[in-house]
C-alpha cells in the first residue's frame, strides 16, 4: 500500500524550503522592527470559540471546519485561522490589564479549511499574521497594513493592491443591515437557499456567495460605505491619511467584506491579477468587539494575516530568483576505515566553531566524494587518510577555486575560517 498526502495537503520538499525560510526571514525581521511578539497557540480549539467568533453563518464555520470529538466527547476543530485564539488567549489570561502600550503579537503556522483545494486553495495552509491589541487609534491599522505592504515589497512580490474599506461599528450596521435587507427582500425567491437564510439571519453573509445569480443580484445592493456613522467615518478618513503619512498607497473597495463576522470599522485586502481566483494575498481588519464578546475586557485591536502559499505562488510566477539557504560548508572525506576516527574528530572541532560539515561515506572512492562537493555546492573537502595521519598534515581542497593546500590539523579549522 503506497501513500500520499490528504487531499488539500502536501509536502514542502528539501529542494523548496528556501522559499518559506525567504519569506520567514523577511517576516521575522519586519515584525522585529515594530516590536510585535512572536506566541504559539494550539492547532486546536473548542469548536464553539471558532462559532462565536469567526460566526456560525459564515463559510469558514459553516463549511469547512474540521471538527471532531476527543475521546470524552469534547467539541474541538482545527483552527481555520489564528483571531480567534489570539483574542481567547488575550482574554484567558488577561493579557492587556497592566500595559499602556498596545500588546503587538504575531504568529505563524498551519490553518485548517475543507474547501476544494486548487492552485492557491489548500486544507492545510500556512498563515502568518500580526495583531496589535488595546489601541483604538487609526494610526494602529495604518500601522498593521502598512506591516503587510512592507512584507510584501521586502519580498519582492509584484503588482500587489491595497483595497481598504470600512465596515462600520454594531450601531451604523444594524441601520445598515434594514437597507440590506429590504435590497435582498425585493428578489428574495431568486437567491439561492443558503443566500435566503443568511439573509434573515445575517444579511453580510450574503456578499460572500460564490453563485453567479447571487453575485449578479446583489451588485447593485447598497453598501456599507455609504451607511457608517460620523465615529466610523472620522476613523476611516484617519486610516487613510495615516496611510498617505506612510505613503503606503491603496485604493478605497466599498466592496471588500471579508468572510469573517468579527470586523468592526477598517477592513482591507492585499491582492493580485495573476494568481486567478484566489487573488487575495492576505487580509485583515479591526475587531474592536471579539476580545469583550470572549469573556475578556473591552479591547480594541486590529490585525492581519497572509497566506504563506499565496506569497511564494506569486514569486514563482513572476520567476524570482529565492536566495539560497546556506550550503554545507565542509565535507571530510576520510580515504579508508583508519582515518574515520580522526575526521569524526575533525568534523566536531568544525561545529564547535559554527561550520557546518559532514563526513563522506568512507566506502566511496575520492573522486565520487569531491563529485559530490561539486554538485552540492560545498565550499571545502578535508582528505584524511593513511599519509595524512602520519604526517598531521590535512589536505584542504577549495572546491570553487579549485585550489588545493596541506595544513597542520589543528590549524584547519582557522584556515578555513579565514579563506
Ligand atoms: P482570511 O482572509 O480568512 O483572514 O485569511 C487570510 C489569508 O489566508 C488569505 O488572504 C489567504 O492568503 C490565506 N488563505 C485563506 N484560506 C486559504 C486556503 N484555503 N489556502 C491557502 N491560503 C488561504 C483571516 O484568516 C483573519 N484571521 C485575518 C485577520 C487577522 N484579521 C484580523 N487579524
Amino acid at each position: 500500500m503506497k501513500y500520499q498526502a490528504p487531499r488539500g495537503t502536501y509536502d514542502i520538499l528539501p529542494e523548496d524550503i528556501q522559499k518559506w525560510h525567504y519569506i520567514e526571514n523577511i517576516i521575522r525581521k519586519l515584525t522585529s522592527l515594530y516590536n510585535y511578539y512572536e506566541v504559539r497557540v494550539p492547532i486546536f480549539e473548542q469548536l464553539d470559540l471558532f462559532k462565536r467568533s469567526v460566526g456560525e453563518d459564515t463559510d469558514i464555520v459553516e463549511k469547512e471546519m474540521y471538527t471532531f470529538k476527543d475521546k470524552k466527547g469534547r467539541e474541538l476543530a482545527l483552527r481555520p485561522e489564528g483571531t480567534a485564539s489570539i483574542a481567547r488567549m488575550v482574554a484567558e489570561h488577561n493579557l492587556q490589564s497592566s500595559k499602556k502600550e498596545p500588546l503587538r503579537l504575531w504568529y505563524e503556522g498551519p490553518m485548517f479549511r475543507y474547501s476544494r483545494p486548487q492552485k492557491g486553495r489548500y486544507r492545510q495552509f500556512y498563515q502568518f499574521g500580526v495583531e496589535c491589541i488595546g489601541s483604538s487609534k487609526p494610526i494602529a491599522d495604518a500601522e498593521i497594513i502598512a506591516i503587510g505592504w512592507q512584507i510584501l515589497q521586502e519580498a519582492k512580490v509584484p503588482d500587489v493592491s491595497l483595497e481598504i474599506n470600512s465596515v462600520g461599528c454594531p450601531e451604523c450596521r444594524e441601520q445598515y443591515n434594514i437597507l440590506l435587507k429590504e435590497f435582498l427582500y425585493k428578489d428574495k425567491d431568486k437567491y439561492c437557499a443558503d443566500c435566503r437564510r443568511r439573509m434573515e439571519q445575517n444579511p453580510l453573509r450574503v456578499f460572500d456567495c460564490k453563485n453567479n445569480t447571487c453575485r449578479q443580484l446583489i451588485k447593485n445592493a447598497p453598501r456599507m460605505l455609504d451607511s457608517i456613522c460620523d465615529k466610523c467615518s472620522e476613523h476611516f478618513e484617519g486610516v487613510k491619511k495615516n496611510l498617505e503619512m506612510m505613503k503606503v498607497p491603496f485604493t478605497v473597495n466599498p466592496e471588500i467584506v471579508r468572510g469573517l463576522d468579527y470586523y468592526t470599522k477598517t477592513a482591507f485586502e492585499y491582492k493580485v491579477n495573476y494568481l486567478g481566483a484566489q487573488d487575495a494575498l492576505g487580509g485583515g481588519g479591526r475587531y474592536d468587539g471579539l476580545i469583550e464578546y470572549l469573556g475578556g475586557k473591552q479591547t480594541p485591536a486590529v490585525g492581519l494575516s497572509m497566506g504563506l502559499e499565496r506569497i511564494i505562488l506569486s514569486l514563482e510566477k513572476s520567476e524570482f530568483l529565492f536566495p539560497e539557504d546556506n550550503n554545507l560548508k565542509v565535507l571530510v572525506i576520510p580515504i579508508g576505515t583508519a582515518a574515520l576516527q580522526a575526521s569524526i574528530e575533525m568534523m566536531q572541532e568544525f561545529h564547535k566553531a559554527d561550520i557546518s560539515a559532514i563526513i563522506a561515506d568512507e566506502s566511496s572512492s575520492v573522486g565520487s566524494n569531491l563529485k559530490l562537493c561539486d554538485k552540492n555546492n560545498v565550499s571545502f573537502a578535508v582528505l584524511i587518510g593513511d599519509n595524512e595521519l602520519k604526517s598531521g598534515l590535512y589536505v584542504v581542497k577549495d572546491i570553487k577555486k579549485k585550489a588545493q593546500s596541506e595544513i597542520k590539523k589543528e590549524e584547519v579549522v582557522s584556515f578555513i575560517k579565514n579563506t
